[in-house]
């Protein structure tokens, strides 16, 4: 190496590698690694961070209605999460007349905040490990017996906790149940839209940029938590007040640097860091490739008609992201889990392990055989799983086949009809049974050619011709009532429900001889006859080997610190802002700027388009405190901080716990992080808060927030 190479490489990749982040990392926030954290950096006290008796930062932290993360950054409970988090919320204040998700939202004061009945936040309290407690007596017991003791132990300690009536405790396994830890949270319930940038920005890029670095993303939006009088949670209510937070986090707007200190603090939803390789490889060669065909032929199929029918695009936007947001996160992985080559190291890790105990050798070989016998069953797990939820007059079959499934046995009643009613309705707002059918056809014939015969109901090869699927499905379709593109009693499903629904024998007579219906309902049936009872025996037995699994793998490897899997609980990743370098000869750099924004900008396109008003304050630079050292304004960064789903609002701090960042993604060529985090790749993908306080302040016009907020200059 000669001495360039060396600099490069020490901006590159340098401290991580030799620090504990070369596994990632998403640690418990009462067990952090201080001196680690400091020697990268940090200048505050693990105790600042999570402090059960004192203000601290996670006090600014919470859940945002049971998925993403938020934080508060101002005195009067000013929430900050990113606009996909929100994006239900604005699409629900969003008529054709005034389209919040186009022309983006904000307050020009608190009466104008609005309120998201059934939008919650949580609040950790204080968090216990309680492992002792609930593992009690199970030590001789078989996996069943001591199962169930374990769950009334948990309800013993949950009952122990001294709580306010506005507190609960949660109790929560973590190392695949060899800890456990118990979670006390409080539930504020008053939550209202403050301001939300128009989707030109905040989801600048869609589909085509999702998952990628370099990214131009103003994801974001604000909301506020209300309280009662007393500053405790309450319903929603006119006279409810600002909620006054025990503590919120600082906004800085200082400039970054590559390997500036940085921590992310949130409630990461499920990583598989501990598996045998084994488990990885069918995931990488058999499970994600199986679900990526089966939504790349749906996706296909809906973006042809979006890209022609502008009604269309509307109807299916959000389930389209939906279904493009995880299709290509698994191309990512298994690119990622291939580079890194995440089999052939973690072949070697159990090697060494092997080495070191001997006793690892037969779990290893034990999960071996359970994951090569349980491959098939998975692999069908896989395929029909997608199916039905990708062809969606399969998904309609079978809720229509519960319904008539529970009116047979007399278990619905007038209330639960009327649940099933509603979930419909829901749900035929944004279908189209014509632009179904052909998605139908196509995975019906994927299915009847990927799946072994065992597997299959009888006489299904008859669907192998797409072509010929196409016909016998349009012609079904045409003629359903679960469709909507026939009537029964004068009514469909699109006109009025109440009236398909008024003579309930009659329907589900019309049900029975509906082709779509049997057709679900067979393969259904074969598919719990031949594959889900078998999965679920053999993932009993190997959870109870993975357990062990674990367990030897911490006794074992001494030098490694370890971290629990996320479980959508609480917890803190740090690492480094910085770069990467993914592929040969390509490096990327940390931060994007608005120059880039207009480098991407493709006029009234609907994934590219710009904002007029951002236009005219990038022509005339009107940028105040808000750029940085090269004159722009900073949009995106990246880091080396271990995120995943669930990290989405998460706030991103410096070494002084001051806000610097709103987490949003990750890089592509990291995404295996969730099974296999490597270093040289992943990277978490932020909003520059000099980019969220300029469109606040320049483009919204919004100060009045700015000015609640404690800025950092
Ligand atoms: N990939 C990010 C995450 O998993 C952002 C998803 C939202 N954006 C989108 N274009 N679908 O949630
Ligand atoms: N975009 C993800 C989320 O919504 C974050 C990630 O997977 O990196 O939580």
């Amino acid at each position: 190496m000669n001495r360039r190479n060396i600099l490069l490489s020490a901006i590159l990749f340098p401290a991580v590698m030799a620090f504990g982040q070369q596994y990632g990392g998403m640690w418990i926030p009462t067990e952090l690694n201080e001196k680690e954290m400091k020697d990268l950096g940090m200048k505050i006290s693990a105790k600042q961070i999570f402090d059960p008796s004192k203000p601290s930062i996670k006090d600014a932290v919470v859940q945002f209605d049971g998925g993403c993360t938020a934080e508060i950054i101002s005195a009067q409970g000013l929430l900050l999460t990113n606009h996909h988090c929100g994006y239900d919320n604005i699409q629900s204040h969003s008529t054709v007349e005034n389209d919040l998700l186009t022309n983006g939202f904000w307050a020009k004061d608190m009466n104008g905040e609005l309120p998201n009945p059934g939008v919650t936040v949580d609040f950790i309290a204080d968090i216990k490990e309680v492992t002792a407690a609930v593992l009690e007596g199970t030590q001789n017991l078989d996996a069943k017996a001591s199962q169930e003791l374990i769950n009334k132990n948990i309800e013993t300690v949950k009952a122990g906790f001294k709580l306010e009536s506005w507190q609960k405790a949660v109790v929560r396994p973590v190392y695949y149940g060899n800890k456990y830890y118990a979670y006390i949270i409080e539930t504020y319930k008053d939550i209202r839209l403050v301001g939300a940038p128009p989707q030109s920005i905040g989801k600048f890029g869609s589909d085509t940029d999702n998952w990628v670095w370099p990214r131009h993303t103003g994801d974001f939006s604000m909301f506020r938590i209300y309280a009662d009088k007393n500053n405790k949670p309450a319903e929603y209510s006119k006279d409810n007040i600002p909620y006054k937070p025990k503590y919120f986090l600082p906004v800085s707007i200082k400039d970054k640097q590559e390997n500036d200190f940085t921590f992310v603090f949130g409630f990461p939803g499920r990583t598989t860091e501990y598996l045998p390789a084994i488990a990885v490889e069918k995931v990488m060669n058999e499970t994600d490739p199986a679900m990526i065909s089966v939504r790349e032929v749906a996706l296909k199929t809906l973006d042809e008609k979006m890209r022609t029918d502008a009604a269309t695009r509307i109807k299916y936007a959000s389930k389209y992201a939906s279904v493009a947001n995880y299709w290509k996160k698994w191309i990512g992985e298994v690119e990622g889990l291939k580079k890194s080559d995440a089999v052939g190291k973690k072949k070697q890790y159990e090697q060494s392990l092997i080495a070191k105990n001997a006793q690892i050798k037969p779990t290893i070989d034990e999960l071996n055989r359970l994951y090569t016998e349980q491959s098939p069953y998975a692999l069908n797990r896989s395929y029909y799983s997608e199916v039905v939820r990708n062809a969606e007059t399969l998904t309609l079959a079978n809720q229509y086949l519960s319904f008539m499934q529970a009116y047979e046995a007399g278990k619905i009643d007038e209330k639960a009809t009327t649940a099933f009613k509603e979930r419909l309705s829901g749900f035929y707002k944004d279908y189209s049974g014509e632009l179904d059918a052909k998605v139908t056809a196509k995975l019906l014939a994927l299915y009847a050619n990927k799946t072994p015969l065992q597997f299959q109901p009888a006489n299904f090869s008859q669907y192998k011709d797409e072509a010929k699927n196409l016909a016998t499905v349009e012609s079904w379709s045409k003629n359903s009532v679960i469709t909507g593109r026939h009537a029964l009693n004068g009514a469909t499903v699109h006109t009025d429900i109440n009236k398909v629904f008024s003579n309930p024998a009659e329907l589900i007579k019309t049900l029975k001889n509906d082709p779509i219906i049997q057709l679900a309902s067979s393969m259904r049936e074969t598919y719990f006859s031949s594959t889900d009872g078998k999965f679920a025996a053999l993932q009993s037995q190997i959870d109870v080997l993975q357990k062990k699994f674990m367990a030897q793998q911490m006794e074992t490897d001494k030098d490694r610190k370890f971290f629990p899997d996320a479980n959508s609980t609480l917890r803190v990743t740090y690492g480094q802002v910085k770069g990467s370098n993914p592929r040969d000869a390509v490096y990327y750099g940390y931060q994007t700027h608005v120059a880039g924004i207009m480098e991407k900008y493709v006029p009234g396109d609907y994934e590219f388009d710009v904002p007029k008003k951002l236009i005219n304050l990038y022509n005339t630079k009107d940028y105040g405190i808000y750029k940085d050292k090269t004159g722009d304004v900073p949009v995106n960064f990246t880091a080396t901080n271990h995120t995943t789903g669930g990290n989405s609002g998460s706030p991103a701090l410096d070494a002084y716990g001051n806000l610097i960042g709103l987490n949003f993604d990750r890089q592509w060529e990291g995404t295996m992080s969730d099974i296999n985090y490597d270093p040289r790749f992943s990277r978490n993908i932020m909003v520059d808060t000099k980019y969220i306080l300029f469109i606040i302040d320049k483009y919204a016009d919004a100060k009045w927030l700015i000015n609640e907020m404690k800025i950092v200059k």
